[in-house]
């Protein structure tokens, strides 16, 4: 004799929703977001420089530096070419963005080579 555990439809439907929005939480990376539309022009999405002068994040070149030099130099502006993001992200965003960074550049690191 066959057991059929019936659902209520409620149900699935529930859970589907939960597993949607648990899957979404995983998934979104507002670090990555800023990254990848302000900083990747220049730095690379994969923390390979594109442009000369640039440190090479995927290398950890300036992780050694503190939040706060680091933080100044985001919001700031650096030399030449690195723009001040002040006025276009707010101090949040460049603690979280470089969060991102410091958190992406071993993994940057072990795979550089591997992609170009
Ligand atoms: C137009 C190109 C360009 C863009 C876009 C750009 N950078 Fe830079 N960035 C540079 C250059 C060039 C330097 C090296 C500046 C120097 O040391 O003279 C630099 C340096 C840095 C440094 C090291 C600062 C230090 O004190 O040594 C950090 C951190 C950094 N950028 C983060 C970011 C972040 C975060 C973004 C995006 C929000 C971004 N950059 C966007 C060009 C760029």
């Amino acid at each position: 004799m066959s057991r059929h555990v019936r659902l209520p439809p409620a149900i699935l439907a529930l859970t589907g929703l939960a597993i949607l929005f648990l899957g979404g939480q995983c998934i979104a990376d507002p670090g990555r977001d800023i990254y990848e539309s302000h900083c990747g022009a220049c730095h690379g999405l994969e923390g390979k420089p594109i442009l000369p002068n640039v440190p090479n994040f995927a290398e950890g070149e300036r992780m050694n530096k503190s939040d706060t030099e680091l933080l100044s130099a985001i919001l700031l502006g650096k030399g030449f070419l690195m723009p001040s993001w002040e006025g276009v992200l707010t101090e949040q965003d460049c603690k979280i963005v470089l969060q991102f960074i410091r958190n992406q550049y071993e993994y940057w690191r072990k795979t550089a080579g591997s992609s170009n």
